[in-house]
């Protein structure tokens, strides 16, 4: 086990007792000895359509057969157009070109650039300060290290980018506890942007970026109206919105996008997982209309944004990605989510009253039961609740002292229950 260094991972705690996951087949996942196991996270927040799905397989079969690799530098393919084109008819309003990356973190870093470069565009180079906010996360790269608000996922690397500031994050245990969708306190939280403009003026700021509803973090659904008075503090100032919508893309509030549910329009979105159901690596960069247009200019010769990713448009990823749209619309998941909506959180809100959990959260098929950590050590509860109900047939994720739960969104109401039952009887054997 000693050669694969694991990613977010207490690497020597997984190896002095591994679980090996052999097979995925819809909602379950198959151990390596044969155990069948509910998955209740979607993979990493990605399985949107469920595990092993033929039609997916098969794309990716037919498309290696005919070309497995060609660049989108300079050159194309079919798929990488009609994938655009889909995912554009999909996105809210005009937020019309899709550029491809391979990940979450890759489309946050990428989406951060082109702010940079939709300013400079416009003669506003002196735009280069990005908001982020506390308890984001925006994957692993530099970028979105910076922007992001998680302590420890920044304080080892150093310096960082220069020029980031953060808003407060929107949790308030005294005002939104057992909360089922958008709680009703706090959309006064995002005038703090109006406190950061005046701190360091309106024309040194590039972009705000929030994920709709924070989700690594555990699950925090946007307070009632605070999107729409970020969206409006930004239109006054001349400053970009970036949704990173890696985990609430593809269904997961109930529609195709969250900025769709929460009914506000951002300037550039940013997604991945759900985009091919994990079932290859990929990214996409949506970016509106006035934020192409702006930077797709100058000389036909030119090359208008000089980024990109030798992976960008993979042939196998558009595949997948095409055969997992046409799953989601003809299955219709989406809806599928909504309607589910209040049956799961009746369902996991039930779980009050095991004095050993602090908080529930819902919204969309998204959950987080935060736990009272352990004087002797936070997070222990979490995994060990983690392990509890891997041993009865459940994988749930667990993330400091939190469970998050994610399904796929082809769950039946059974296996809801399944969840449900299972955590009650995890959480009445632990101390
Ligand atoms: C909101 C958000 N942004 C970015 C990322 C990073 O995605 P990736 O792990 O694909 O780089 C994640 C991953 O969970 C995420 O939740």
């Amino acid at each position: 086990m000693n050669a694969l260094w694991m990613p977010f991972t207490a690497n020597r705690r997984f190896k002095s007792d591994p679980i090996l996951f052999e097979e995925g087949h819809g909602m379950h996942y198959v151990l390596s000895d044969g155990r069948r196991i509910l998955d209740s996270t979607a993979g990493l927040w990605c399985v949107n359509a469920g595990h092993g799905r033929d039609r997916i397989t098969d794309a990716i079969a037919d498309q290696a057969r005919r070309l497995q690799y060609i660049s989108t530098f300079q050159v194309g393919h079919p798929r990488a157009f009609e994938f655009a084109e889909r995912l554009a008819d999909l996105a809210p309003g005009d937020l019309d070109h899709v550029f491809f990356t391979n990940s979450g973190s890759e489309s946050v870093d990428t989406a951060l650039k082109m702010a940079l470069a939709y300013h400079r565009a416009l003669g506003q180079g002196g735009r280069t300060r990005l908001i982020g906010r506390e308890r984001g996360y925006h994957g692993t790269g530099f970028g979105g290290i910076s922007v992001g608000g998680i302590g420890a996922h920044r304080r080892p690397f150093g310096n960082l980018l220069s020029s980031v500031d953060h808003l407060p994050h929107t949790y308030n245990h005294a005002e939104q506890a057992f909360s089922r969708g958008e709680p009703a306190w706090g959309a006064h939280l995002a005038d703090d942007l109006i406190r950061l403009i005046q701190l360091h003026d309106a024309s040194t700021i590039a972009a705000v970026i929030v994920e709709p509803v924070a989700g690594s973090t555990g699950v925090l659904a946007p307070p009632v109206g605070y999107l729409k008075r970020l969206r409006d503090i930004c239109d006054e100032h001349g400053i970009l919105l970036i949704f990173d919508e890696v985990i609430t893309a593809f269904g997961r509030l109930g529609h195709a996008f969250a900025a769709q549910r929460f009914g506000v329009q951002p300037d550039i979105v940013t997604c991945a997982k759900g985009l091919t159901n994990g079932a290859v690596p990929m990214g996409a960069v949506i970016a509106g209309r006035k934020v192409h247009e702006a930077i797709v200019q100058g000389p036909i010769n030119n090359i208008e944004f000089s980024h990109g990713y030798t992976y960008s448009g993979h042939p196998l990823a558009c595949a997948a990605g095409i055969a997992t749209l046409d799953i989601y619309q003809e299955e219709g998941l989406f809806a599928r989510c909504a309607a589910l909506e209040s049956y799961w959180a009746d369902c996991v809100h039930s779980l009050k009253g095991h004095p050993v959990i602090r908080d529930i959260r819902t919204i969309g098929l998204l959950a987080a039961i935060e736990l009272v950590p352990r004087p002797n050590g936070p997070g222990l509860r979490a995994y060990e609740c983690m392990q509890r109900a891997l041993a009865s047939g459940l994988m749930v994720r667990s993330s400091g002292d939190q469970i998050v739960l994610s399904p796929p969104l082809i769950i039946e109401k059974e296996q809801i229950n399944f969840i449900c039952e299972t955590l009650s009887e995890v959480f009445a054997g632990l101390d």
